[in-house]
Order: structure tokens, then sequence, then C-alpha cells
């Protein structure tokens, strides 16, 4: 049994689920029952983050760049989300979840498109945990999407140049309203950020794990929390400043 801490709790977990394709191909399958598993194991974090008590539990699914794979692969992509929506509302309901996502939905298939809309909107009043579905998302389009709309913004006469600061960008960011993720976790032993969400994770906690995303269970969400809540997050100050020495 892992032992987590429930006094230091992240709020906000983020994760990048990497390695469905690797896990067919292990198990000499086509990537896409790799991707059928791995939304099983969405399934069990969702469930799982919920009963720890995590506030904001934010799912890279679909990234920009992702629309360049086979045609076959977004399809099978788009019809598993659709399929998720369908069979996950009643659970969404029942733990008092609230769906919101993040990204170009606009790209989306349209039917895909109006059944998130729908769940979003049916689950709005639910107050346990924020699953926040990142699709067709990349970071950097975020922040270009941002700086369009704020220069737009300043020549209606809506804003002054001089009132941006850091928490106004983060306003004009999809993630407004949430707090920024406390822990990121990668599956699939890949170090990089991919570009997922560049700026809200300045001072995240890192965790890199080499499970293959299918193959992530309950357990290794709570190592990750385990590790997350040894380190002593310093925000650039010094540790005698943070321990109050
Ligand atoms: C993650 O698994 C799922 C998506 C990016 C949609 P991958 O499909 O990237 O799996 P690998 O990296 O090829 O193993
Ligand atoms: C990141 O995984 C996107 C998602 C998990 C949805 P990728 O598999 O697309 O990332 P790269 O190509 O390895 O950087
Ligand atoms: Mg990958």
């Amino acid at each position: 049994m892992i032992k987590i801490d429930q006094n230091k709790l992240p709020r906000h977990i983020a994760i990048i689920m990497d390695g469905n394709g690797r896990w067919a191909k292990q198990h000499t399958m086509g990537r896409i029952r790799g991707h059928k598993k791995g939304a099983q194991a969405v399934r069990t974090t969702v469930t799982a983050c919920r009963e720890i008590g995590i506030q904001v539990l934010t799912l890279f699914a679909f990234s920009s760049e992702n629309w360049g794979r086979p045609d076959e692969e977004v399809n099978a992509l788009m019809s598993l989300l659709e399929d998720y929506l369908d069979k996950e509302t009643p659970t969404l309901q029942k733990q008092q979840i609230r769906l919101n996502s993040i990204g170009d939905i606009d790209r989306l298939y349209p039917l895909v498109k109006k059944k998130l809309l729908d769940v979003v909107k049916l689950t709005e009043q639910n107050d346990k945990m924020v699953l926040n579905l990142a699709l067709s998302y990349g970071s950097r389009d975020e922040i270009v999407l941002a700086i369009r709309k704020m220069i737009s913004d300043s020549q209606k006469g809506k804003l002054d140049i001089e009132d941006i600061n850091q928490d106004l960008v983060g306003h004009y960011l999809y993630t407004d309203g949430m707090p920024d993720p406390d822990l990121l976790i990668r599956t699939s032993g890949e170090y990089r950020i991919s570009n997922f969400m560049l700026w809200q994770l300045a001072y995240t906690e890192l965790y890199f794990t080499d499970v293959l995303w299918p193959d992530f269970k309950k357990d290794d969400l709570l190592n990750a929390i385990a590790e997350y809540q040894l380190r002593e997050r310093r925000f650039g100050l010094t540790s005698d400043q943070i321990s109050g020495k």
C-alpha cells in the first residue's frame, strides 16, 4: 500500500498520456487497440483522482500536432472520444465531476464537438473535481490566440497595455480560473513537454515514468503523488526561506 499525505495533495495534476502505440506494438496489436486500452486507463485514473481528492485533473488526450497522424488513427481517436463521452457521462454525474475542455475544439468532428459541449453543460454544476480534457490542444497556439485577443481588446479600448501582467495573461488562456498544475506526469519514458501547457507549467513538479499509458494504474498515480510530496517547491527562494527557519 503506497502511503500519501492527505494534507499535501497536489491541487491540480496534469498528465501527458503517452505510449499507447508502443503498448500495442509490444502486444502485437494495431495502434488503435492501444488507444482503446488507453481509454480504460483514463477511466481508472479519473476515478482514482476523484477518490484521492484531487481538484483538477488535466489529461492531454489529443494535441494540435496529432491531427497530422494517419486518417485512420485520427478517426479512431475521434470515435473513442465520442464513445468515452457516451459511456462515462453517468459516472461523471454520479461522482459529481465537472467536464471541461481546453484546445481548439472547433477542429473536432462536429458530432464529437456537440457531444462534448452537451456533457460540459450537463456537468457544469458538479463540484467535486474538474476533469479537464486537452483536445486539439497546443500550447503555442493557445498563447498566439491569447495575444490576438489581447491586441483586439486593446484596439476596442477594452484593455490598457499598462494592465497586462502575468495574471491578466492567465485570464486569456484556456485555463482561466484554474490553478496551475502542481504535478505533471508523463508516461512512456519520454522526457519532453510536447507543446503542453508551456505557460502553466512554469513551477510545476515534473514526474516521468517508463510505464506505458495503457498500463498506468492507481498505484502508479499514488507513486507519482508520493514522490511529489517529497519535493521541496522553492519557487526561486532558498530552502531556509521555504521552511521558515
Ligand atoms: C498517446 O499515445 C496517445 C496520443 C498521442 C493520442 P501515442 O499514440 O503517442 O503512443 P506512442 O508514443 O506512439 O507509443
Ligand atoms: C503528446 O504525445 C500528446 C498526447 C499525449 C496527446 P505525442 O506522442 O504526440 O508526443 P511526441 O510526438 O512524442 O512529442
Ligand atoms: Mg506518443
